[in-house]
């Protein structure tokens, strides 16, 4: 953590994570007393005071979600189908079966509070035993934290870590009945997860569900998002117990996973379908309002700003690959319509202003 004095002497940290601070104001303005089911979400700047390296910053955005109130596997569910829609939304390749291109979910448990002393206790015994092929920084963890271990990326360590004991191998029956159900409903959304029993998460908040979305291509810092179920964290906060399950998405990692998988669609002139072209710079108001109605209606589209000839537009149009342009000239809106031009076959015909952008949009078809 960034950790200083301001001016004023006092001492100030700069968040390295959103989801203590969503739990610290939770129990300040009384949520953990209300009960029921309390649902937020936070996009901001985090800092890490951490050696930078590619996809590794010390300052980074976060979008992150958060749900307390429920104990239920399907809560976990909802919660983890949410991350693998938004980073679809937001047009990562998320893989949907095994060996797909794209990023991979992974999935683990990490037990309850009564599984994870047993765990500890195992894994101390385990690495003492292997405590040569330990990295300088695992050894340290093995006295504070030896679950961490499991996820070194370290050559010796993970050698070390294939013949341990996992976090699966100490779950109790409510434990594991509950990440059953959590991966059953995943499979039945159609959402595909890798079992990884040496995900243990960077934080050391999490009970029971831990997830991550890694993508191969990353390099070293491949996580694009990760979360988990924190069962103790309000209480451990000073609050009243209270269930909790979020995740949060790098976005700056959002952005690395979709140059991978779609270069092109970087670029805010890429994927358009349409152009609107003016005759004269008297019409741009006009061709402005029918950019916008067919951004509006769910149809990337371009428009003339300039004042520039008509040739040079379609010449831009065609460079862009868009498969319609639509021209305003002052005849046309003179007589109310548009004309809509093919780009592909070259055919240009006058439309109505009525029901122009329907007919944009089933001239573009399914495909749009
Ligand atoms: P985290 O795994 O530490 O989890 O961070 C979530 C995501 O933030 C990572 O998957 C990664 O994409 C991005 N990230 C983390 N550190 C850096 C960095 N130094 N530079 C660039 N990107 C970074 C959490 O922070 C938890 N609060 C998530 C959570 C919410 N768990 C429950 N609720």
């Amino acid at each position: 953590m960034y950790l200083f004095q301001d001016r004023g002497g006092r001492s100030v940290a700069l968040r390295p994570e959103g989801t203590a601070s969503v739990v610290r104001a939770f129990i300040e303005h009384g949520l953990d007393k209300t009960g029921g089911l309390s649902r937020f979400y936070y996009l901001g700047p985090m800092f890490r005071a951490e050696r930078p390296q590619a996809g590794r910053r010390r300052q980074f955005h976060q979008l992150g979600v958060e749900v307390f109130g429920s104990a239920s596997p399907y809560q976990d569910a909802e919660v983890v189908a949410l991350l693998t829609r938004l980073l679809e939304a937001m047009n990562v390749l998320v893989a949907k079966k095994a060996g797909e291109k794209g990023a991979v979910l992974k999935l683990n448990s990490l037990g309850c509070r009564e599984d994870r002393p047993k765990l500890t206790a195992k894994l101390k015994e385990y690495f003492t035993e292997h405590l040569k092929e330990l990295c300088p920084d695992c050894r340290h963890r093995l006295g504070v934290n030896p679950l961490r271990i499991l996820d070194c990326k370290e050559e010796g360590c993970r050698k070390a870590a294939q013949g341990s004991v996992v976090p699966s191998d100490w779950l109790c029956k409510d434990c594991l009945n509950h990440v059953e159900r959590v991966k059953e409903t995943l499979k039945g959304l159609g959402i595909y997860f890798e079992w990884d029993n040496h995900l243990v998460r960077g934080l050391d908040y999490y009970s029971k569900t831990a997830f991550e979305v890694i993508h191969a291509g990353l390099g070293a810092q491949n996580a694009i998002g990760g979360g988990g179920r924190y069962d103790y964290l309000v209480e451990v906060l000073g609050g009243t117990a209270t269930p909790a399950v979020g995740f949060a998405v790098g976005l700056e990692r959002v952005l690395m996973a979709q140059e991978k998988e779609a270069p092109a669609a970087s670029s805010v002139w890429e994927n358009l379908k349409v152009f609107v072209a003016t005759v004269t710079p008297a019409e741009i108001p006009v061709a402005l309002g029918w950019a916008e109605k067919l951004r509006l209606r769910g149809i990337p589209s371009g428009v003339n700003v300039e004042d520039r000839p008509l040739k040079r537009q379609m010449e831009q149009a065609s460079k862009l690959g868009v498969k319609l342009t639509l021209i305003f000239g002052p005849e046309e809106v003179e007589k109310g319509v548009a004309l809509i031009k093919d780009m592909k076959t070259g055919q240009q015909e006058p439309h109505s202003l009525s029901g122009l952008a329907a007919a944009v949009e089933s001239r573009l078809g399914n495909g749009l």
